[in-house]
């Protein structure tokens, strides 16, 4: 959407997948302050979403959408005052629908009572879901909360939610900065590689201004292991996917502090060119040793040796593979490890990768190849 948001994905923090619909204004607080004494929101992490059940069960007698009086007594505004106190920005929830998911009133046909308030509540961003949406087809009831966003005058970020159901790479980038392609994610090895593949699919369609959402980070909330989260992470991150943590940052591990931090892998999300990595190739068994890339700005490529296997195995990255012609001289450099490997490459490229883990790497070309010269 060409609202001059979402040039890089979208980072930040939502409240959904640890706390569902256990939320209140002391968590929310509790979170802004943890974003900022943690470092993440120098990182870039900025968003702090509210997901669904913030409302009240029914609007008031005008007609608005009302903060759940008992969770959110302050109010939105409150809470989007302290949250840009702190240079952070506030995302809130609403439905395509006659209700959100967990059946708090929903926004269509009050498109633009609801933006408005949203906007004088001074709300940064909008996640808009799909539960009870009529059988109207999306195509039909996103567009107008995004004509309504607009009107308020409020830049605000356009966050589709409707599960990939109608293919929405082929239509929203000209409704909203972000569209999830698949189901919602849970917090395990199975739904996060089956996610990963499904977005995959839909790589061409995400550039600047609009991204494919592969839904939340799991990282820190304990239904994987680290390689397993490591690999979630840095997957997530070359395919340019919103980086929306969705742990309990208050209380993070070591291990989970490690993974969201790693201001390399970061950076591959963030780069300026904005072209979604994708699956370039499968060995092994059912294609369990896999090869994933894509180009970054200064000519340079993100690469990733991703061991989807249940053993550890050498994994190998050919040129061929991944668009550099044979002889190309390149610079490697670790993500993980964040060491530059030794020596360079002029063909392919192998590492060992434990079970379920994913290295990654920036190329960096040095030569021309001798059939160029
Ligand atoms: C849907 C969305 C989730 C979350 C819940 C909240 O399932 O896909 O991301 O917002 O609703 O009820």
């Amino acid at each position: 959407l060409n609202n001059g948001l979402a040039q890089t994905p979208q980072m930040g923090w939502n409240s959904w997948n640890f706390f569902a619909c256990n939320i209140n204004e002391t968590v929310l607080k509790e979170t802004a302050d943890a974003l900022i004494s943690t470092g993440l929101a120098d990182l870039g992490y900025v968003y702090l979403n509210i997901d669904d059940c913030w409302s009240s069960k029914t609007r008031n007698s005008e007609g608005q959408l009302v903060p759940d009086p008992k969770n959110f007594p302050s109010g939105i505004k409150s809470l989007a005052d302290y949250v840009h106190a702190k240079g952070l920005k506030l995302g809130i929830y609403s439905d395509a629908g006659a209700f959100t998911c967990e059946v708090r009133p929903g926004s269509l046909f009050h498109e633009t009572d609801d933006a408005e308030l949203f906007a004088s509540w001074g709300v940064d961003y909008l996640k808009y879901d799909n539960c009870f949406n009529l059988g109207i087809k999306p195509e039909k009831r996103y567009p107008p909360m995004r004509d309504a966003l607009n009107a308020t005058g409020r830049t605000i970020f356009y966050s589709i939610c409707e599960w990939g159901e109608d293919d929405p790479a082929l239509w929203a980038g000209r409704v909203g900065n972000s569209w999830r392609t698949t189901g919602d994610i849970n917090d395990s090895w199975a739904s996060m590689t089956t996610i990963a593949d499904l977005n995959d699919k839909w790589a061409a369609y995400a550039g600047p201004g609009g991204w494919n959402d592969p839904d939340m980070l799991e990282v820190g909330n304990g239904g994987m292991t680290y390689q397993e989260y490591r690999a979630h992470f840095s997957i997530w991150a070359l395919m340019k996917a919103p980086l929306l943590v969705g742990c309990d940052v208050r209380n993070m591990t070591a291990e989970t502090y490690e993974i969201l931090t790693n201001r390399e892998i970061i950076a591959v999300n963030q780069d300026s060119l904005g072209v979604q990595g994708r699956k370039v190739n499968v060995t092994g068994t059912d294609g369990c040793q896999q090869v994933w890339a894509g180009p970054l700005s200064g000519h340079r490529l993100v690469v990733a040796l991703w061991n989807r296997c249940s053993e550890g195995a050498t994994i190998t990255a050919l040129w061929e593979t991944l668009g550099l012609e044979s002889g190309t001289s390149v610079a490697i450099r670790d993500l993980w490890q964040h060491k530059n490997v030794t020596g360079s490459a002029v063909s392919s490229f192998s590492a060992y990768v434990d079970a379920h883990d994913c290295l990654v790497y920036i190329f960096t070309p040095l030569t021309l190849s001798q059939s160029a010269i």
